[in-house]
């Protein structure tokens, strides 16, 4: 690039952690942040200039938890006064933080481009700073005077307010409108943190005018379709894909949904698996589901047990309001095409997908041993550990003794993370990188297998591909995944090093009891100066294969290096581990589920249910259309 070649970054803050009063104290505090050490003075100085103040009155609220898209696109930093946050779990509000001059919130929503996690209410008068990201980078019929090239990152391309293509890394754009002196053609909008060299027109006629049609080819139908298709696997294949009834009914008040669904999956289940005559075949193709037992229930999503009524089979049904769908329509489309798609012993599966007017189903295997948090929790439990005490000669009970928690025995755990390891690599193999490992995902058959659930965050890479969203659960992600420079599915194997050390220890490596701001517990994820604590129960062989998974750069990670998987399975904490009887199922879980383990939930859930019955609320004639247009592949 020549000298009027400038960088611009357009938005990403974390961790700030300064005291501001002037756009110039800002500034200079900018520049010392971790994520930004690696830029230069005029890009800080740049993203401070996009910030403004804004006076905010006592009582105030800033952000509401549930705000979702345009309302959660806000970063602020105190500048003076002070703020409550606020959480509501089950109707109570809870407090759980405060924030004061230089504090920074609102990142979380931005990062995990979700929906704000707690609300936050002035208890004075007080001033932020406030920072727009996710902003447009052009707006389509304005004039535009810069070329763009993506350095980092990834960004939408809109039409008329429909996504037209999709921009990575060494894409460029703005180039119609200096060639030709015409407004801008469409909006490009940046999805995730977006770095971009630019050029001025002046520049970029010079420069890059002679290569006018090299880049007509990059931009001609032929390529974006191309584009869009791969970003977009379960596209028009799955659109021609002839359609079906699929019926809930509800026992109790009696009642029937009628969805649409997909012919292949209908006939499949009604078969349960054997041959149908053609008769059978011709007679009735609807899918008959009887919804049972709540099983679990999230923010936009709710899980029930059904049983299907030509085969009695049971199985859990995932139910997604279209409203909250539509904040991330990519993560709903992922995990449909990826669990139809996988077959494992420990992944689960995906046996049909359907939609009423208002939600999207998906029908998975049931799993009715709860979870592995369910399991931690039943195992955990609090020890007495003798000190070493180099002062005294006192030894056995004698001894001073520290109470600590312990999580599951290590033959039990081992027994787990195995399986974790095996599903993991499957994914792997397939192009998949899982990204939200977590004890709660790892689900538990009534045999006491487990199987990996919840891929709403999965995602097929390609071949040597990257991506950048900042996606995961707080205390889990990876360094690589904090950093925003892109990252693959070595991020799969730290958050294994994070899950096994939960299991273990029943406590997370980077958080505390005192510790549980998700920013702070970042900033020790990626500071290679901050220790990771072993307690002196866990041996020797735990801790190694812990600390090589909780290797902070992922080419030095274990399973990351030429052997990949195998490399954690040869680890001596696996010595004499039979891991082809445990691919095969001929091993003997260490645990059957109880009764027990997931009931106290199930009973809060019913218990909340029934104070607060979910029903669609009403929703206007352009919002449906609106989802029927999102969802009609689904
Ligand atoms: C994933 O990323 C790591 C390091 O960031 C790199 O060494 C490795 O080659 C990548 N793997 C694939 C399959 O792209």
């Amino acid at each position: 690039m020549t000298a009027s070649g400038s960088v611009l970054l357009l938005i990403w803050l974390i961790g700030i952690q300064l005291t501001l009063c002037s756009r110039h104290e800002l500034q200079s505090s900018l520049v010392n942040l971790l994520l930004f050490s690696r830029l230069d003075r005029g890009t800080a100085q740049r993203i401070v200039a996009h910030m403004y103040m804004l006076p905010v009155t006592a009582g105030e609220i800033l952000i509401q938890q549930g705000d979702s898209g345009d309302a959660a696109t806000k970063l602020f930093v105190v500048r003076s006064g002070k703020f409550e946050v606020l959480e509501r779990r089950k109707d109570v509000m809870f407090k759980v933080n405060t924030k004061e001059r230089g504090d920074v919130f609102g990142e979380i929503s931005l990062m995990y481009d979700c929906p704000r996690s707690a609300t936050v209410a002035a208890t004075t008068d007080a001033s932020v700073w406030v920072l727009e990201p996710g902003c447009d980078v052009i707006v389509e019929g304005g004039l535009g005077d810069k070329f763009y090239v993506i350095k980092e990152g990834e960004a939408q391309v809109l039409q008329g307010g429909k996504e037209v293509n999709r921009l990575f890394r060494s894409d460029f754009f703005g180039e119609q409108a200096l060639l030709q002196d015409e407004p801008r053609r469409a909006t490009v909008r940046a999805i995730t943190p977006l770095v971009c060299l630019t050029l001025d027109r002046r520049t970029f006629v010079a420069v890059l005018g002679p290569l006018q049609d090299i880049m007509a080819k990059e931009k001609s139908p032929e390529v974006v379709n191309q584009r869009m298709a791969k970003l977009k696997p379960q596209g028009s294949a799955a659109h021609r894909r002839p359609g079906a009834e699929v019926l809930i009914k509800f026992t109790g008040p009696q009642r029937i949904i009628v969805c649409d669904g997909h012919m292949d999956e209908v006939v499949e289940l009604r078969r349960g698996g054997a041959k149908m005559t053609d008769d059978q075949r011709d007679v009735d193709k609807k899918l008959v589901l009887v919804e049972g037992e709540l099983l679990g229930e999230g923010a936009f999503s709710r899980v029930c047990r059904v049983t299907e009524e030509s085969t009695g089979r049971v199985f859990a049904l995932k139910r997604m309001a279209k409203s909250a769908a539509l904040q991330c329509p990519d993560h709903v489309f992922c995990e449909q095409h990826i669990t139809r798609n996988i077959a494992h012993p420990f992944c689960l599966r995906q046996y049909a997908s359907f939609k009423d007017n208002f939600h999207l189903y998906m029908l998975f295997d049931l799993m009715p041993g709860g979870d592995l948090m369910d399991v931690l929790v039943a195992e955990a439990k609090v020890i007495k550990y003798p000190i070493a005490d180099k002062n005294s000669l006192r030894k056995g009970c004698l001894a001073p003794k520290m109470k600590m928690w312990q999580g599951m025995e290590e033959h039990m755990s081992r027994f787990y993370v195995a399986s974790i390891v095996l599903a993991l690599e499957y994914l792997h193999d397939n192009g998949i990188a899982f990204r939200d490992l977590k004890p709660e995902n790892v689900l538990i058959d009534g045999q006491g297998y487990v199987k990996l659930g919840d891929f709403g965050f999965a995602k097929q890479m390609d071949a040597g591909g990257r991506t950048y969203t900042f996606c995961g659960t707080p205390g889990y992600v990876a360094p690589e995944n904090v950093l925003g420079r892109g990252y693959n599915h070595s991020v799969d194997w730290w958050t294994l090093g994070v899950l096994m050390y939960v299991v273990l220890t029943a406590r997370q490596p980077f958080t505390s009891p005192k510790t549980q701001d998700p920013m702070e517990v970042m900033r020790r994820i990626v500071d290679d100066r901050w220790p990771i604590k072993y307690p002196p129960y866990m041996s020797d062989e735990a801790r190694d294969l812990i600390s090589k998974l909780l290797e902070r750069k992922p080419v030095k990670r274990i399973g990351m290096m030429q052997g990949r998987a195998r490399d954690i399975k040869a680890h001596p904490w696996f010595a004499g581990f039979d891991w082809d009887a445990l691919a095969a199922r001929r091993m003997d879980p260490p645990r059957k589920p109880k009764e027990t383990d997931s009931s106290k939930r199930k009973a809060e859930l019913a218990e909340a249910h029934r104070a607060e019955p979910r029903e669609p609320a009403n929703a206007s004639p352009q919002e449906m259309a609106e989802w029927d247009r999102v969802f009609k592949d689904f």
